[in-house]
């Protein structure tokens, strides 16, 4: 068994009391996101009510669940923590690193072969520290989660950004940085501002050719993809009962595409029979017992405008069909609008390929749907005009519906299955084709259509559409096409036209699987080695970082004075860099080589004070001069430094090339606390405008570290090249905890020294 039923156990157990407990301290009825996150506080039992989108919470969620790209970093640092074990169940999942060219199991071989040293390292340290961890080919993190961990009324955080997905099975799940993920494995609290809420009422039932898939299409569209951002988006009404479990998966996964931090739907009907369906049936009799907590209060079902900060409504029995794209998924057309869309933009009509599966779409249903209209392609003598692609989620339902014949219905239509992994859905995708750069259209039954994401070219035109939407379109191979009004050719000459789709919710036979791809991890992992190759260049042990060393810092040098946006991408870059993000000194070798040096414009040019002459360099190397001399640095910034993702390699590089303060007009909120937890000094001017008293050859001191005190602001001293010297004042936001993060050298230094005494 994968699941911990004695961890969901304890969560149902405390719920009632929790709940009702947040009930008078709110002093309202709650909605269910709320039940379940004043459930999970990390304080216990709810003393205080909280204000949405302002107040500032610690959490304690359940689980972590990692994907082998973030997952890297995440364990090399948790290593960091000398822990024994998690301190929450926590899985990582193989499923980034596989490209997807031939078909699923040349592609998995090359994959095992290409990443032998990532996949031995994950293995190794789930083994040692009890982490249940999900081989190449297992299947998509989120699929994945769903089928084994996801519980209602339970609250996980994972490493990538569709984790919400589990929302379908009533859980509160966000995704996260890997910094978080190291929190909570090793027993920290989580911080989340409180979320606003929105809420989606949806009546009526989903009919035809629409699926659940074009429910999230329509709500990208209203919302657009930054309307969910800090919010929480709960569905309910009659018509989220009326929709299987999976298909709820659907909608949540893709409340991501809305910046949204998770979605979530009320335990039902249809979730009891999906949790019965993967062998959890002792999860939803559990979760019967306590159903009432599961769901919204009756006052808040009864009148939902009072209750959330928005209140959005859709008909099912309306909803039409749903395409989103191109470049952005929340530029939804109606299928009966889509056709003139296309003509209007000028968007390539012809089809090249349909894409189905991933971690957003490859449930049972899905695959039975896009199936039936599949085997039209042959019953009705009709040509496939597109090429085709399956991406099953995971094993489990890879092995079920090849067992069903469904896959079979793909490939006699020309289908090729792909491995159960990412693949297109993240790039890793070889496209065939014979000018990578032409102007193209593809569609998918995926999440994301940005710019490049599929296959790297920019003049692909992706869209999105539910798996039987891209099935009737690849038969078309032309994007005016309607399968709801339109007919086809058929070989003989005849008009034919699609019947809707079928689908069945559950197989009929059960799921089924020979080998799920999962190993456990060992029952005391003391004696288990990590294994990490001393000559890679993807992974490295990580140093702890050394603790302060009791006095103020004298003499340390500028590094870069820049100018304008320095977001995490700045910072530490993304692309081809991402090969590095399990070992530290390689990927610094990115730091900061995208911001703006103040003092001539450019980037990755900065005065380098220690070699003769004085001369340009890119700011890690110089980075690097500095620190071989012993001298530490300062980087000073502008206006809401860092701000992008909650990337840790933008903290940790610094860090690791003798960076100790970072000194801002602003910060970006979670790369303060990054740096905090690298044991990084990071302040901001109390007066903005003393940032243009910094000088190209300053050297600096940081005065008033001995008496480092929450509200205490510091002092820095700048002795400018012509002898000259300016006093100013700096604010820090640190708390007790985090000056003592400070003084140990890291937060996992504290946690170290914690775990020996
Ligand atoms: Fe993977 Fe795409 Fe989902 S990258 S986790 S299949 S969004």
């Amino acid at each position: 068994m994968a699941f911990d039923l004695d961890m969901i156990k304890t969560v149902y157990n405390g719920l009632g009391e929790r709940v009702e407990a947040a009930r008078l301290v709110v002093g309202r009825p709650l909605t269910l996101a709320e039940k379940i996150l004043y459930a999970h506080l990390y304080a216990g039992t709810p003393t205080q009510g909280f204000e949405r989108g302002v107040s500032y919470v610690d959490f304690a969620p359940d689980r972590v669940a990692m994907q082998d790209a973030t997952a890297q970093m995440a364990l090399l640092q948790f290593m960091q923590a000398g822990r024994d074990k998690t301190a929450v169940p926590s899985t990582v999942h193989c499923d980034h690193l596989i490209q997807a060219r031939d078909g699923a199991a040349e592609d998995l071989a090359v994959a095992n072969d290409e990443n032998k040293e990532v996949y031995d390292f994950l293995a190794s340290v789930s083994n040692k520290y009890g982490i249940g961890f999900w081989k190449p080919g297992a299947g998509i993190i989120h699929q994945v989660v769903l089928e084994n961990y996801a519980f209602p009324g339970g609250m996980m955080i994972g490493t990538d950004s569709h984790t919400p997905n589990a929302g379908g099975l009533g859980m509160i799940a966000i995704g996260v940085g890997g910094a978080d993920a190291v929190d909570v494995m090793a027993g920290m609290a989580w911080e989340l501002k409180f979320p606003k809420l929105i809420g989606v009422k949806l009546t009526g039932k989903l009919n035809g050719w629409t699926s659940p898939k074009d429910v999230i299409l329509k709500v990208a569209g209203i919302l657009t993809v930054k309307g969910g951002t800090g919010a929480i988006v709960e569905y309910f009404g009659e018509g989220a009962e009326n929709m299987s479990c999976t298909g709820k998966a659907t909608i949540c996964n893709m409340g991501a595409e809305i910046g949204a931090t998770t979605s979530v739907f009320a335990y039902d009907e249809s979730m009891a029979t999906y949790l019965r369906g993967t062998e959890r049936a002792e999860i939803a009799d559990m979760a019967n017992g306590v159903a009432q907590h599961l769901r919204p209060d009756d006052e808040v079902l009864a009148d939902p405008a009072k209750y959330y900060d928005q209140l959005i409504e859709i008909n099912l029995s309306e909803l039409e069909p749903h395409v989103n794209g191109p470049f952005t998924p929340d530029a939804a057309w109606p299928i009966s609008q889509f056709a003139a869309a296309v003509k209007e933009h000028n968007w390539p009509a012809r089809l090249e390929v349909g894409l189905i599966g991933s971690c957003t779409n490859s449930s049972y249903e899905d695959i039975t749907r896009a199936a039936s209209v599949a085997e039209q392609a042959v019953t009705k003598g009709l040509t496939v005009n597109a090429e085709f692609t399956v991406t099953p989620g995971s094993e489990l339902v890879r092995y079920t519906v090849q067992r069903d014949g469904l896959l079979d219905t793909f490939a006699q239509m020309g289908g090729v299955v792909l491995a159960n992994a990412c693949g297109p859905c993240i790039g890793q995708w070889a496209r065939h084709t014979d000018d990578p750069k032409r102007k193209n259209s593809i569609i998918t039954s995926f999440n994301r259509n940005f710019a490049k994401r599929n296959d790297g070219n920019p003049n692909t035109h992706a869209f999105v559409a539910s798996p039987e939407i891209v099935t009737a379109f690849a038969i078309a191979g032309d994007l005016t096409f309607n399968p709801l009004t339109d007919t086809l050719t058929n070989k003989n000459g005849e008009q034919v036209k699609l019947d809707e789709p079928r689908g069945l919710e559950m197989p009929p036979q059960g799921y089924a699987v020979e080998d799920a791809g999962y190993q456990a991890p060992a029952e005391n992992g003391m004696g288990v080695q990590v294994i990490v190759d001393p000559n890679s260049d993807r992974l490295e042990l990580l140093e702890p970082f050394k603790p302060w060393e009791g006095t103020d810092l004298m003499g340390l040098r500028l590094l870069i004075k820049a100018q304008g946006k320095c977001t995490t991408d700045h910072i530490s870059m993304a692309g081809p860099w991402l090969k590095y993000r399990g070992h530290l000194d390689n990927i610094s070798n990115n730091m900061l080589i995208g911001a703006i040096n103040a003092f001539n414009g450019e980037a990755n040019k900065v005065r380098d004070f220690v070699t003769q002459g004085e001369t340009y360099n890119a700011v890690p190397q110089v980075a690097r001069n500095y620190k071989s001399m012993g001298i530490g640095t300062v980087v000073v910034g502008d206006e809401n430094y860092g701000e992008g993702s909650s990337r840790e390699h933008a903290a940790m590089e610094p860090r690791h090339l003798g960076v100790r303060a970072i000194l801002v007009k602003s910060f970006a909120r979670i790369h303060e606390t990054n740096l905090k937890k690298q044991g990084m000094l990071a302040l901001t001017f109390a007066n903005k405008a003393d940032y243009d008293l910094i000088e190209e050859g300053d050297t600096i001191d940081i005065l008033g570290l001995t008496e480092f005190a929450p509200g205490k602001p510091l002092q820095i001293r700048l002795h400018h090249s012509d002898g000259d010297t300016d006093l100013i004042t700096v604010n820090h936001t640190y708390n007790e905890g985090q000056i003592e993060w400070f003084k140990a050298g890291s937060a996992l230094n504290l946690i170290r020294l914690q775990q020996s005494t």
